[in-house]
C-alpha cells in the first residue's frame, strides 16, 4: 500500500501535506509557509539550536520527546510523529514552566536563542522524569548557543523547572495523543511527488530495496544531519530523497551470539546505550557526538555510509572488529567494516545498494579497549582525531591488538605498524611505549586542516597510543583524563 500525502499530528490535528518540494527543510516550513516566526534560524548547520523543535513519537509504550534542529530536518521526516514548536507551549496566555523559569531567573536577553532554548529544556522536562541535574541539564543545552545571557541562569531555570516537573497539558493529554500519533503508523510506503522528483518514505525493507533500484540515483537520507547541510549550504540540486527511517527491519537492535546487530537506521541516542554498554568509552564518546538534537536524528549507518574520514563510529567499531550488512535488490553481502572504506570519499557500495546492519561484537575475555575524541572544545565538535584501541592481554604481555584511527588518513583506517610493535609488548615495559608509539608516523601521514595541523595530529595520536598503554597498564583515568571522563572502571581492573 503507497500513501501519497505526508501526515503527521500538530497542534491536536492530522496535517496532510501531498505537496511539497522533497528539499524542504521543517525550518523553511515553519517560517516561509505556515509564517511560525516563533522558531528562528541562526546557523542554517545543526551546531546553534535557534531553530530547536521537539519531536514526538511512540517508542515502546510511551512517548518520547526529542529536539531536533528543524534548519537540517526534512519536512518528510516529520511523517507519523507530532511535531511542537515554541508557539505551542503556553497555555491559554499562562507560560509553560520552563518558560516561567527563564524569566524569574533573567536567562534571556537577546531571545533570538532563547525559543531553541526554551524547546530544548522543554524536551528534557518530559524525558528526566522530574529528577534532573546540571550535568544532565549541561547535556541536554551542549547544542543550544546563547552568545550573551551565559548559561548560569539558564542553567539554575532549567534546575527549577525540570526537577519535581513534568505535569504540564502536554503530559495530562497524552492517552489522547499516543492514540493519534498509534493512528498515523499506517504501515504504507510514502510516496508524494512523481518519478523526477519525489520524497518517499517506505516502511518494509523490501519496498525499499525495490525502489532505491529502480532510482539508484535517489538520495538516501536516515537523519539528514549530513545531507541536510548539502541542502542548507551547497544548494545542492537533490530531486530525489528516500528516507529510510521508517523501515521497520531498519530500525530494530537485536542481541546475537557474539554481540549486537544494529539497524542502519538506529538513531545514536537509541544506539548509544547499547554500544555504551560495550565499554564506558564509546558510551563517553557517544555523549559528546554531536548534540542532543543531532544524536536524535543522525543514525549509525549514516555515519558510516557518509565515508567520513573524521566520522566518530567508524574507528571505534573497526578497533572492535565490526562488520556490515548491505543490501541491493535481494542480494545481501556482508563485508568487515574496514573493508568499507576504500579512499576517501569512496566506499565499497554500488548504486542502488544500502547499508542495512552494523555487527558489532561485544569485548573477548582479558581484551581492553580505549577510545579517545580529540576536539577543540569539549561539546558538539567534530574531531580532529579519534584513537581507538581494542588490545587483547596475556599474563602482562599483549598477545593481540587492534588500533584504528580517525582523522589521520582519507578514510578511517587501521595503524598496522603500530599493531605490530605492540603485538608481543610487556604491558608493565613502561619504556617501550614509546618507541611503539613512534610507529604510528609509519602509518599515517596526516592532513593539516581547519581542526588540526599534520604535526599536531601525528603527536597528537603517538601521545594516545601511551595514554591507552598507560591506562590499561593500571595508570588510573584520573591522572590520564584531563578533559572528557571513563565512566565506569573496566571489571578487569
Ligand atoms: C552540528 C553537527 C555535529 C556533528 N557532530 C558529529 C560528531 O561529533 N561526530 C561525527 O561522527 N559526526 C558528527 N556529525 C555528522 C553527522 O551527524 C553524523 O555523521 C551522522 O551519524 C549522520 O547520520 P544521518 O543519519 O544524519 O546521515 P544522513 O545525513 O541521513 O546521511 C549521510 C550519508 O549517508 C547516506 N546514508 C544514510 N543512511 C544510509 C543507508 N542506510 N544506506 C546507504 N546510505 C545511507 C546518505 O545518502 C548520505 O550520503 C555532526 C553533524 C552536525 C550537523
Ligand atoms: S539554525 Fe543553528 S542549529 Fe539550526
Ligand atoms: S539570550 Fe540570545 S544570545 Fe543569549
Amino acid at each position: 500500500m503507497t500513501r501519497t500525502s505526508l501526515q503527521f499530528l500538530r497542534r491536536g490535528r492530522n496535517m496532510r501535506l501531498d505537496r511539497f518540494s522533497p528539499r524542504t527543510t521543517l525550518l523553511d516550513w515553519l517560517r516561509l509557509q505556515e509564517r511560525l516566526i516563533g522558531t528562528k534560524e541562526g546557523c542554517a548547520e545543526g551546531d546553534c539550536g535557534a531553530c530547536t523543535v521537539v519531536i514526538v513519537r511512540e517508542r515502546g509504550s510511551r512517548l518520547v520527546y526529542e529536539p531536533v534542529n528543524s534548519c537540517i530536518t526534512l519536512l518528510g521526516q516529520l511523517d507519523g510523529a507530532e511535531l511542537i514548536t515554541v508557539e505551542d507551549l503556553a497555555d491559554d496566555g499562562a507560560l509553560h514552566p520552563v518558560q516561567e523559569a527563564l524569566v524569574r531567573e533573567h536567562g534571556s536577553q537577546c531571545g533570538f536563542c532563547t525559543p531553541g532554548i526554551v524547546m530544548s529544556l522543554f524536551a528534557h522536562y518530559h524525558q528526566c522524569n522530574g529528577i534532573s541535574n546540571r550535568k544532565k541539564i549541561n547535556d541536554a543545552l551542549a547544542g543550544n548557543l546563547c552568545r550573551c545571557t551565559g548559561y548560569r541562569p539558564i542553567v539554575e531555570a532549567a534546575l527549577e523547572a525540570c526537577n519535581g516537573g513534568g505535569d504540564d497539558r502536554f503530559s495530562r493529554n497524552t492517552v489522547a495523543r499516543r492514540l493519534a500519533i498509534g493512528a498515523l503508523d499506517d504501515k504504507a510506503d510514502l510516496f508524494v511527488g512523481d518519478d523526477t522528483a519525489f520524497f518517499a518514505a517506505p516502511v518494509s525493507e523490501q519496498s525499499l530495496a525495490l525502489l532505491y533500484a529502480q532510482h539508484p540515483d535517489a538520495t538516501i537520507i536516515a537523519g539528514a544531519t549530513d545531507v541536510g547541510l548539502w541542502i542548507t549550504k551547497k544548494l545542492a540540486p537533490i530531486d530525489k530523497i528516500i528516507h529510510v527511517g521508517r523501515v521497520a527491519e531498519l530500525s530494530h537492535i537485536e542481541a546475537t551470539a557474539d554481540g549486537y546487530a544494529i539497524g542502519a537506521a538506529v538513531s545514536l541516542a537509541r544506539a548509544a546505550p547499547v554500544l555504551g554498554s560495550i565499554d564506558p568509552d564509546i558510551a563517553e564518546v557517544l555523549r559528546r557526538f554531536g548534540s542532543i538534537q543531532v544524536r536524535a536524528c543522525g543514525t549509525v549507518g549514516g555515519n558510516i555510509a557518509n565515508g567520513s574520514p573524521i566520522g566518530d563510529l567508524a574507528p571505534m567499531l573497526i578497533a572492535l572488529g565490526a562488520g556490515v550488512e548491505l543490501r541491493y535488490g535481494e542480494e545481501i553481502r556482508r563485508l568487515p567494516l574496514e573493508n568499507f572504506f576504500l579512499d576517501y570519499g569512496k566506499q565499497d557500495r554500488k548504486p542502488g545498494e544500502f547499508v542495512r546492519r552494523l555487527l558489532v561484537p561485544k569485548l573477548q575475555p582479558a581484551t581492553y579497549f580505549r577510545a579517545y575524541k580529540i576536539t577543540k572544545r569539549l561539546d558538539e565538535d567534530i574531531s580532529a582525531v579519534l584513537a581507538a584501541f581494542c588490545l587483547k592481554v596475556d599474563a602482562g604481555r599483549i598477545s593481540d591488538a587492534r588500533v584504528a584511527f580517525g582523522g589521520m588518513a582519507g578514510i578511517p583506517k587501521r595503524a598496522k605498524t603500530v599493531e605490530e610493535n605492540l603485538r608481543g609488548l610487556r604491558l608493565a615495559d613502561a619504556d617501550h611505549w614509546q618507541s611503539a608509539a613512534a610507529a604510528v608516523s609509519n602509518d599515517f601521514t596526516p592532513l593539516t586542516d581547519v581542526r588540526a595541523s599534520a604535526g599536531y595530529r601525528g603527536r597528537v595520536a603517538g601521545n594516545l597510543i601511551v595514554k591507552a598503554l598507560a591506562e590499561i597498564a593500571g595508570v588510573s583515568p584520573e591522572v590520564t583524563r584531563i578533559a572528557g571522563r571513563r565512566m565506569v572502571a573496566d571489571a578487569a581492573e
